[in-house]
């Protein structure tokens, strides 16, 4: 009994000291645990595509993004469900996980593209998806070049096009939804739903805005240059304020 009481208390140690850090000092999560945590039948069962596909309101033929693919899990359902006459284009930050992404989008008849770059510099042409997802990563950018990285898929969105961000309650970079919410809000993204699960919710946004790339030059945010955004975490923690340059 003793035992088990020492390992639960060890495994809930682990989590905790995983999350401080998480949220603290956010990282991408390294290509070794994506294999393990990113597709499995727990994920399949539990965090699986369907949630976020139908929350985007994927349809056939449309140019659909990803932004922090990882190892392609969620890119494969969106290639599945665009079919012949659609196409993804995926992006991350490592290497290996575009090689993996790459691997699984040939066995689909989307067309595709995948690419290796940061959130804050997409390399896809303004206004040229129907739709982009961002699944368990917008944690994982530093709070500061969050807004950044959300005013870049406005810039690809087509006019009207829409962001879906999904967030997973045991993953380390877990956004609340307040926070996410101001993170939209700041990025001039208007949320028009959402949809919860248990250890899961997504918001759907389209931009009503400019994003902070609007026009090459200048925040705009209200011409203030950076705008505050109060992270739930931090406030309990610190009672600190982020800012969020753009
Ligand atoms: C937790 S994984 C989720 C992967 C995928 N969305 C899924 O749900 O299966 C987050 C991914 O985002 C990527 N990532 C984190 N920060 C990034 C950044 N600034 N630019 C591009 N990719 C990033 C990581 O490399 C990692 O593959």
């Amino acid at each position: 009994m003793l035992f088990v009481l020492g390992v639960l208390a060890a495994v809930a140690l682990v989590f905790f000291i995983v999350r401080w850090q998480g949220q603290h000092h956010p990282r991408p999560m390294p290509y070794w645990l994506e294999g393990l945590f990113l597709d499995n039948p727990l994920r399949r069962w539990m965090f699986g595509s369907r949630f976020v596909l139908d929350l985007a309101e994927v349809a056939e033929g449309e140019r659909v993004g990803e932004v922090g693919s990882g190892i392609g899990y969620v890119s494969a359902a969106i290639a599945e469900r665009v079919g012949a006459g659609g196409s993804v284009q995926a992006l991350d930050q490592s290497a290996r996980a575009v090689r993996a992404t790459d691997r699984r989008l040939l066995a689909y008849k989307a067309a595709h593209g995948v690419a290796r770059g940061d959130a804050t510099a997409l390399p896809w042409p303004s206004g040229s998806l129907d739709a982009v997802v961002m699944v368990a990563m917008l944690g994982e950018i530093p709070a500061e070049r969050r807004v950044l990285a959300l005013s870049e898929v406005q810039r690809v969105l087509r006019p009207g096009g829409r962001l879906v961000v999904v967030e997973y309650w045991p993953d380390p970079h877990f956004l609340s939804q307040e926070v996410l919410a101001r993170y939209l809000t700041a990025a001039r993204f208007r949320v028009e739903a959402s949809r919860q699960r248990f250890g899961q919710y997504g918001f759907r946004a389209r931009p009503h805005g400019h994003g902070c790339r609007e026009g090459g030059s200048g925040p705009g945010l209200g011409g203030s240059g950076s705008l505050t955004v109060y992270d739930r975490v931090r406030q309990l923690d610190h009672a600190d304020r982020l800012t969020v340059g753009c």
